[in-house]
């Protein structure tokens, strides 16, 4: 199948506050000049903001992890559990199609979606709540034929129970995932015919069930407050808008110590936001840097040309653009900031706060300007990542 853009796009892409910490932070887990590592991770979470993956959402994660933008449509459109088009408001079904659930039955599963949804896959139905299509095989071929909605596996489906799921969806309700015909897991229907004494002192659900229970957010969109991602390697007191929130809801170690004294995560995390900080470390000094100064900006780029500022490590096409609306088109420009400056950059350059000292601009800038190289520019020069 081929798998295109959307004919009709939206102008423009954002992350939330929430989703934009996050991204920033997930990119943190991987070493200097390998940010392009979070492209599957940051795409998802996009995904999962707009409900599909829009071409500004595309090129403003690669923008975001400096890498040609083709790169980043080549991840999006490669992998299936990416969605290049609109999907329901409530759920996208998908079915699996692939030999043990074809034999079971998916061809039925597939005529319910015809029937309830819309004729063809990718289409929405009429009240915009569900779409559907089928995919390869899921990895639950024990417990054909299923489908996957949202984030979890209804199994062991028949026809009849693939309608009422979707009109339990319709009408707000989110039915229970796992097996639909009574079993636990995988084992045979009639009960356990080995390994018996496991048969007693079971949970109420199996573990992948009890876990999507627990968390619910099946059809739930991630809105960026769930599971906090740990960066401890992140200083502390580090800009603190970066840090993922504490979530109220239930999650995997919601109640469980996380040490030997006995304090949870939860309330680890609650008391350290409750901790009194100075804003900016307390120093004159830090707050001197914390307000900035604007560096001086050229009307245009000197005789010659722009400077490819792709080179520096950080900066890619649209923050490149943007750097030049704003004044600044040379290496020896950027070289020249001083921490105040640096710090007004930080704060200043919309979407990629921080980006400046995170990635030490100044010090590539120096070697750049000086006619030098850095790993990174000799990477993309080889590469030709940032030819345009
Ligand atoms: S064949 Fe359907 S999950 Fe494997």
């Amino acid at each position: 199948m081929l798998r295109r853009l959307h004919p009709v796009q939206p102008d423009s892409f954002a992350f939330t506050p929430d989703n934009l910490a996050w991204a920033e932070a997930q990119m943190t887990k991987y070493p200097e000049g390998r940010q392009a590592s979070a492209i599957i991770p940051l795409l998802w979470r996009a995904q999962e903001q707009e409900g599909w993956l829009t071409r500004a959402a595309i090129e403003g994660v690669a923008d975001m992890l400096g890498m040609a933008r083709i790169r980043a449509l080549e991840v999006a459109s490669f992998y299936f559990m990416f969605q290049l088009q609109p999907v329901g408001s409530v759920a996208n079904i998908q079915i699996c199609g692939t030999t043990s659930c074809m034999i079971c039955g998916a061809e039925d599963l597939v005529s319910v979606c015809k029937e309830k949804i819309a004729e063809k896959p990718h289409q929405l139905s009429e009240d915009g709540k569900f779409s559907w299509e089928e995919v390869e095989c899921l990895g639950s071929c024990a417990n054909a034929p299923m489908a996957q909605i949202g984030k979890d596996y209804y199994e062991d489906l028949t026809a009849k129970r693939l309608g009422e799921i979707i009109d339990e969806l319709a009408a707000g309700k989110v039915p229970v995932p796992g097996p639909q015909n009574g079993r636990y897991a995988s084992e045979p229907l009639s009960g356990l015919t080995s390994l018996t004494e496991y048969d007693s002192g079971r949970t109420q659900y199996n573990a992948s069930v009890q876990l999507a229970t627990d968390i619910g957010d099946t059809v739930k969109r991630i809105d960026g407050t769930e599971v906090p991602l740990l960066t401890p390697w992140q200083k502390a007191d580090e800009n603190t808008e970066t840090k993922a929130k504490p979530a109220d809801e239930p999650r995997p170690s919601k109640g469980k110590p996380a040490d030997k004294t006995g304090v949870t995560e939860q309330e680890a995390q609650e008391q350290e936001k409750a901790r009194p900080k100075p804003a900016s470390g307390g120093t004159p000094q830090a707050e001197a840097a914390e307000a900035g100064e604007k560096p001086a900006t050229l009307d245009a780029a000197r005789d010659g040309g722009p400077d490819d500022l792709k080179l520096i490590k950080g900066v890619g096409p649209k923050l490149e653009g943007m750097l030049h609306s704003m004044g600044f088109y040379h290496f020896d420009q950027i070289a020249a900031w001083t921490p105040q400056e640096v710090a007004w950059a930080d704060q200043n350059l919309v979407g990629f706060k921080g980006r400046v000292s995170r990635d030490n601009w100044v010090d590539q800038a120096r070697h750049l300007s000086e006619g030098g190289e850095t790993e990174f520019s000799k990477r993309a020069k080889k590469d030709g990542m940032y030819d345009e």
